[in-house]
C-alpha cells in the first residue's frame, strides 16, 4: 500500500469531491453561521455546569471562563485559517487529511464522535432536567423511573431518561428533513436564547453584593484551573460552524467570520453571567442544584424571571443538540465519502438532500446514550475529545504553512507559529486538569479507533485504492 498511513489528499481533489452527485445545497451566509455557532455554544455549559464550576472555583469561575475562552480563541484562529482554505464538508477531519495524512485524519474523526455525539447525549440530559422542572411548574410529574438514566440519582431507582431520548429523536427528524428547515428553527431559538440571557442579566445585576466575591479564589488556582477544564464544555460548538463549509455561500469569507463572531459574543455573555451569579448567591448554595441560573432569580424572589430562564434554557439546549448532531453527521458524511467508514453513511436522500442513513444512525445512538448513561463523566470525555481535536488542528496550521506556503488563504491565523503553539499549550493544560481517569478512558477510546482503522478503514480507503490502481 503506497503512501500508507501518511497518504494525504490534495486540496484540489478535496474541493473537486464536493461537486457532482454527492453534493449538498449551499445556502448559509455569515449571519446564519454566527447563529449556527451561538446555537451550538450557549447551552448546558452556562445553564447547568456553572453551578458545578462555581463550587469548584468559587467566584474565580469568571477567571476559569476567561482561561477556557483563550484556549478556544487560539484554536479558533487556527480553525478559521483552515476553514477559509479548505472549504469542504468534514471540518477538522478533512483539514487533517490534507495536512497530516490519513491515519491522523481518521483519529481526529474518531475524536469528533466523542465531541459531537456524546455532547448531544450530555446536553439532552441537561435539557431533560430543565424540561422536567418546567413540567413540574405546570403540575405534571413523569413516573420517576423514566426521569433519568440508571444510577443517575443516588437512592432512587431510575431506568431510562425518556425526555432526553425523545428530544434527540425529534431533532434527528428535523435534520433528516434538511438544513433549510433546521436553519429556520435554529435562528428563531437562538434569538430567544440571547434575549433570555439578557433578561437574566437585567433582572439579577442589581442584586449583586460584592461581598459575595470574597474570597475570590477559595480553592486557589487549582480550583480555577479544574473549573476551567470543566466549563470548557460551555464553549464547545463554535467549531461546528466549520463543519458547515460545504453548505456555505462564499465560505472563505463567511466561515472565519462565523467562528470568531460567535465565540466573542459567547465569551462576553459567560463572563458577565458568571460574575453576576456568584455576586448574587454565595457560591456554596449551588450545591446539588441542576438549574443554577434560574436559582439565582428565585433567590432574589423573581419567580416570573426564573420561569423565563427555564424556557430559554430548554430552547437554548435544543439548538445546541441540533448543531452538534448536524456536525456529527457531516463529519461522518465526509469520512464515508472517503471510504474510511461504510459508504451507506454518505448516501444522500433524493428529496431532502440530506445524508439520511447517517443522520438516523447517529441520532438514535445519541438518543440511546442520553437515555441510558449518567452523564457527569461523559461531559469530561466530550471535553478531552474536543481539546485533542484543537491540538491537532493547531499543529496542522503550522505544518501546512511549511508544506503549502503558497496556497491562497482567505483568512490567515495571526502570529504563526506563536498562536497555534499557545493553543496547543492551553488545550494541553486543560486536558491535564481533567484528571487521570478521563485521560485513561480517552486512551481506551483511541485504541478502539486504531483497531477500526487497521481492520477496516485502511483497506477501504478511496485514496488508498486510487494509489494502488496507479
Ligand atoms: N457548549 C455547549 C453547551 O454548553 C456544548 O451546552
Amino acid at each position: 500500500m503506497k503512501g500508507g498511513l501518511f497518504r494525504k489528499k490534495g486540496i484540489d481533489s478535496l474541493i473537486a469531491a464536493t461537486k457532482g452527485e454527492k453534493s449538498l445545497r449551499r445556502d448559509l451566509g455569515s449571519f446564519d453561521l454566527t447563529m449556527l455557532g451561538i446555537g451550538a455554544i450557549i447551552g448546558t455549559g452556562i445553564f447547568v455546569l456553572t453551578g458545578t464550576g462555581a463550587l469548584t472555583a468559587g467566584p474565580g469561575l469568571v477567571l476559569s471562563f476567561v482561561i477556557a475562552a483563550f484556549a478556544c480563541l487560539f484554536a479558533a484562529l487556527a480553525y478559521a485559517e483552515f476553514a477559509s482554505t479548505v472549504p469542504v464538508s468534514g471540518s477538522v477531519y478533512t483539514y487533517t487529511y490534507a495536512t497530516l495524512g490519513e491515519l491522523m485524519a481518521f483519529i481526529i474523526g474518531w475524536d469528533l464522535i466523542l465531541e459531537y455525539s456524546l455532547a448531544v447525549s450530555t446536553v439532552s440530559a441537561g435539557w431533560s432536567g430543565y424540561f422536567q422542572s418546567f413540567l413540574n411548574g405546570i403540575g405534571i410529574q413523569l413516573p420517576v423511573e423514566l426521569t433519568a438514566a440508571p444510577g443517575a440519582i443516588k437512592g432512587t431507582v431510575t431506568y431510562f431518561n425518556l425526555p432526553a431520548f425523545l428530544i434527540v429523536i425529534l431533532i434527528t427528524f428535523l435534520l433528516y428533513l434538511g438544513i433549510r428547515e433546521s436553519k429556520r428553527v435554529n435562528n428563531i431559538m437562538v434569538v430567544i436564547k440571547i434575549l433570555v440571557v439578557f433578561v437574566f442579566i437585567a433582572a439579577a445585576v442589581m442584586y449583586v453584593k460584592p461581598a459575595n466575591w470574597q474570597p475570590f479564589m477559595p480553592f486557589g488556582f487549582t480550583g480555577v484551573f479544574n473549573a476551567a477544564a470543566l466549563v470548557f464544555f460551555a464553549f464547545i460548538g463554535f467549531d461546528a460552524v466549520a463543519s458547515a463549509a460545504e453548505e456555505t455561500k462564499n465560505p472563505s469569507r463567511n466561515l472565519p467570520r462565523g467562528i470568531v463572531y460567535s465565540l466573542l459574543v459567547c465569551t462576553v455573555l459567560y463572563v458577565v453571567v458568571s460574575a453576576i451569579m456568584t455576586g448574587v448567591v454565595p457560591f456554596m448554595q449551588f450545591k446539588g442544584i441542576d438549574h443554577p441560573v434560574s436559582l439565582v432569580l428565585q433567590v432574589t424572589g423573581q419567580n416570573w424571571a426564573a420561569g423565563i430562564i427555564d424556557v430559554g434554557a430548554i430552547l437554548g439546549m435544543t439548538t445546541v443538540m441540533l448543531v452538534m448532531l448536524y456536525g456529527q453527521t457531516r463529519v461522518m458524511f465526509a469520512m464515508s465519502r472517503d471510504g474510511l467508514v461504510p459508504r451507506a453513511l454518505s448516501k444522500v436522500h433524493p428529496k431532502h438532500k440530506t445524508p439520511y442513513i447517517n443522520t438516523w444512525f447517529f441520532g438514535i445512538l445519541s438518543a440511546l446514550m442520553g437515555g441510558f448513561v449518567p452523564l457527569d463523566e461523559l461531559a469530561k470525555l466530550v471535553n478531552i475529545g474536543t481539546l485533542s481535536a484543537f491540538i491537532l488542528i493547531s499543529i496542522a496550521v503550522i505544518v501546512m504553512r511549511k508544506t503549502q506556503p503558497d496556497l491562497p488563504r482567505a483568512f490567515r491565523c495571526p502570529a504563526v507559529p506563536l498562536v497555534p503553539i499557545l493553543a496547543v499549550l492551553f488545550c494541553g493544560f486543560l486536558i491535564l486538569n481533567l484528571g487521570g481517569e478521563t485521560i485513561m478512558r480517552f486512551l481506551i477510546w483511541l485504541v478502539i479507533g486504531l483497531a477500526v482503522y487497521f481492520l477496516y478503514s485502511r483497506k477501504h480507503s478511496k485514496l488508498g485504492q486510487t494509489e494502488n490502481d496507479s
